[in-house]
């Protein structure tokens, strides 16, 4: 039996791995390594409690530092354990510092690295995540991407596609368009929702009616760190308070930045504690709108039809952009003003599919048996 050594850390890519972990286990052997890179009860535990993922054989315990720190031993460790589990590929999710860390890893040991999310790209390099995505791809020898926007990407990047059924190495990487994982979790989490029948009270328990408020997130290092950003996105947040309820989840990253800057929380906006999986697609599905800045929740609210205002300058997701269900904001307040002021104007029947049928985790593991010796 082939052995996958996985490795995550932060909170989408459990997400991810509960999408794939679950088909793949019923015909390889896979050791999970989390690396710790996200700690909290609500950034980490509840998606294994949740989403059923297995307990992992190793976890680093890394925690929070600065990415040189953070990724250098995150790298020793999963070196070491690559020696010793002796895996035929290593498989890595997405674009965070634990990503980079098992990929740098894998590849100086000459183990396959196997990418799922290949291909995305923000096209902007002050972006921790472009350039994690940019140095896992090219050391990757199985990539995987989600669209076709990502495949044409990595052709450009001088990748080629799989025309013969070889198996991969780094000096011979294969490319090829599974869709994406979050799509099976979207599918398959919506069907449980739908089965329990409690959407009215879920929502009541938030303090709000179906189609009625707006959900809002905001975490990412240029929206954070850059504390004027910061303050444009929370006065936006609180002009949109002043229409709908706004209901914010906040990450621990944001928390720790208001408390530090001493800002002021922007009045009718409920800060809440980050949420887990089942009720944050509860809540994007039944939102009038989304606001955000989190790479997977533009895809998600673009799969549950909800209109979606991107507080970023790019996005690796343009599928969303056409047709007006996602929108670029910025962190500029009257950009996001303006963007919520149109997102009312949505016809459901406009939608495109360009992120496959909801069955990432079969291609995956089927790509796996073809291409891993
Ligand atoms: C990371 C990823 C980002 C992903 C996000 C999902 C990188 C470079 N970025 O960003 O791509 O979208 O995860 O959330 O890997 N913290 C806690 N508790 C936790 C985790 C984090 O308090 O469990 C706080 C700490 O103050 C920490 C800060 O959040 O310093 C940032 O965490 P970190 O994992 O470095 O980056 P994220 O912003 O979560």
């Amino acid at each position: 039996m082939k052995k996958i050594l996985t490795v995550v850390g932060a909170r989408p890519q459990f997400v991810k791995c509960a999408a794939v972990s679950s088909v793949l286990r019923k015909q390889y052997k896979e050791v999970l390594i989390h690396t710790g890179q996200h700690y909290d009860y609500a950034m980490s535990d509840v998606f294994f409690e949740e989403l059923s993922i297995p307990k992992p054989e190793y976890h680093l315990g890394v925690g929070s530092a600065s990415h040189g720190v953070q990724t250098s031993e995150m790298l020793a460790k999963i070196e070491e354990i690559i020696l010793q589990e002796k895996p035929n590929a290593v498989m890595v999710y997405g674009d965070t510092n634990s990503t980079l860390a098992a990929a740098l890893a894998a590849s100086k040991v000459y183990v396959p690295l196997i990418h799922v999310e290949a291909g995305l790209r923000s096209f902007n390099r002050r972006m921790p995540e472009e350039i994690n995505r940019v140095l896992t791809d090219h050391t990757s020898s199985l990539l995987l991407c989600p669209t076709e926007t990502a495949m044409e990407n990595l052709e450009r990047e001088g990748f080629l596609r799989a025309n013969v059924h070889a198996t991969c190495s780094p000096e011979h990487p294969v490319i090829l368009n599974v869709g994406d994982v979050m799509y099976d979790m979207v599918r398959i989490t919506i069907r449980q929702i739908e089965k329990k029948g409690n959407t009215k009270e879920v929502l009541k328990q938030f303090g709000v009616v179906a189609k009625q408020y707006c959900l809002a997130t905001i975490h990412r290092a240029e929206n954070t760190n850059d504390v004027s950003a910061l303050r444009e996105i929370l006065s936006a947040m609180a002009h949109i308070a002043s229409k709908i309820p706004v209901v914010l989840p906040l990450h621990p990253r944001t928390k720790a930045i208001i408390e530090r800057e001493n800002i002021a929380l922007p009045s009718g906006v409920s800060i809440i504690a980050p949420l887990g999986y089942a009720d944050m697609i509860l809540l994007q599905k039944n939102a009038s709108v989304v606001c955000t800045d989190s790479g997977g929740m533009q895809k998600e609210a673009f799969l549950l039809q909800t209109p979606c205002i991107t507080m970023r300058e790019q996005t690796e997701w343009i599928e969303t952009l056409h047709d007006g269900w996602n929108v670029l904001t910025g962190a500029s307040a009257s950009a996001i003003i303006a963007a919520y002021n149109n997102a009312q104007i949505l016809e459901p029947d406009t939608q495109k599919q360009p992120f496959g049928d909801g069955f990432a985790g079969e291609k995956i593991t089927q790509a796996i048996g073809t291409f891993i010796a």
